[in-house]
């Protein structure tokens, strides 16, 4: 049996915060936290509240979009979902984490997050921002692309989860005949 390592005595977890916009949680941000709990004991998904100078507007609501994200990971115990307001080093202070995680799916993602890193880092230079590829089956996956596909009735299957696909549905409020067009129906 491999040797416990001195964290290991210690009961020392490792955690990481896996902070975003989730608006709404596609399998791409699935495939990077299946992967973050290979390395870490806990992972706390932490969904960002809207800036309440109404620069950012989300579809989704904080609660719509924490009640996506815990049907998603309801059989993950490691797997924490949660919300932030305000700045995210802040948030990441209150709890025993060190590392934000973060997804990159191509070198255009590269520069907003080596801007929000070095600033995060500025900020507290105890944390630390840790990237993770995008797996190749969801790099041209984001939540802005699935809302405007899903908003002009395109087909999103395959790249969120059911839940989430049935939510958008809801919200677009897409005509049935459109639905059954576009092999919507569950
Ligand atoms: O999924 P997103 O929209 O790319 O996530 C961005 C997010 C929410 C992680 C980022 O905007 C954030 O951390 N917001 C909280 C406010 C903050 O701390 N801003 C300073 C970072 S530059």
């Amino acid at each position: 049996m491999a040797q416990e390592t001195q964290e290991e005595k210690e009961g020392v977890t490792r955690v990481a915060i896996y902070p975003g916009s989730f608006d709404p949680i596609t399998y791409g941000h699935i495939d990077i936290v299946e992967r973050a709990l290979e390395i870490f004991d806990k992972v706390i998904l932490a969904i960002a509240h809207d800036i309440s100078d109404g620069s950012k507007r989300s579809l989704f609501s904080v609660e719509e979009r924490i009640e996506m994200a815990k049907s998603v990971f309801e059989h993950s115990p490691n797997l924490i979902v949660d919300s932030f307001k305000g700045l995210l080093v802040d948030y990441v202070d209150r709890t025993n984490a060190r590392v934000i995680l973060r997804g990159l799916r191509a070198t255009s993602d590269f520069e907003y997050e080596f801007h929000m890193a070095s600033m995060n880092r500025s900020l507290n230079t105890h944390l630390d921002t840790l990237f993770m590829m995008t797996s190749k089956d969801y790099f041209f996956v984001s939540s802005r692309s699935i809302k405007e596909v899903a908003g002009l009735g395109g087909a999103v299957e395959g790249l969120v989860p059911s839940i989430v696909a049935r939510r958008l549905k809801e919200k677009f409020n897409l005509p049935l005949a459109k639905e059954k067009q576009m092999g919507w129906e569950y």
